[in-house]
């Protein structure tokens, strides 16, 4: 029962991209599915919602075969956030569990990024981010006491992708490729 949810969401969402490839219908149609996921929080599985003492977690959900698309769900331990980053393709961030801070920063023209505004996104609630608009943020747990976690879509294999981390004072990138914290992935099927 628990992973109907999940197998939902990839049908529907491989099924739109059959028929649709184009990201501004991506990102309107994956938001509400996604959004239909993330409005009951019943069914992610324990180990895929686990926080780490140290680091925030990505856990690989479901990769397309064809790498269209990758699901994660980020678990942010008490007081985590995220470097500075860029993602190289759209995505989506639905809030499952607890809250989280979502600050996007802009390029300056002495080359250093500057923050802006700064996001709160609740339970049910869905943001994205895109190379056409906006790609670069940072993102933290709203708490200093408790785990958040948000279910994110990718228009790629997110944890392969090559992508960039920035000193902001400076806008300095270096590349990393993030991988995933999990060797094995939920049972659809379970
Ligand atoms: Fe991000």
């Amino acid at each position: 029962m628990k992973n109907e949810r999940l197998l939902g969401f990839v049908r529907s969402f491989s099924s739109f991209l059959a028929v649709d490839r184009s990201e501004p219908a991506i990102l309107v149609e994956g938001a509400r599915l996604l959004a239909s996921l993330v409005e009951q929080d019943d069914w992610l599985q324990e180990e895929f919602a686990r926080p780490d003492p140290t680091f925030y977690q990505q856990y690989l959900l479901y990769a397309d075969p064809l790498e269209r698309f990758s699901m994660v769900s980020f678990v942010w331990g008490p007081g985590q956030k995220t470097p500075v980053h860029d993602h190289m393709t759209w995505g989506l961030i639905g809030m499952l569990r607890g809250q989280e801070l979502d600050t996007r920063f802009h390029l300056q023209a002495d080359g250093s990024l500057k923050p802006g505004e700064t996001r709160i996104l609740a339970p049910g609630q869905v943001a994205y981010v895109s190379p056409a608009t906006h790609d670069v943020h940072q993102v933290a747990n709203y708490y200093s006491d408790q785990t958040s976690i948000s279910i994110h879509v990718y228009g790629g294999n997110i944890g392969r992708i090559s992508r960039h981390v920035f000193d902001p004072s400076t806008g300095t990138p270096k590349t990393f490729i993030s991988g995933y914290g999990n060797d094995v992935v939920p049972n659809l099927w379970r």
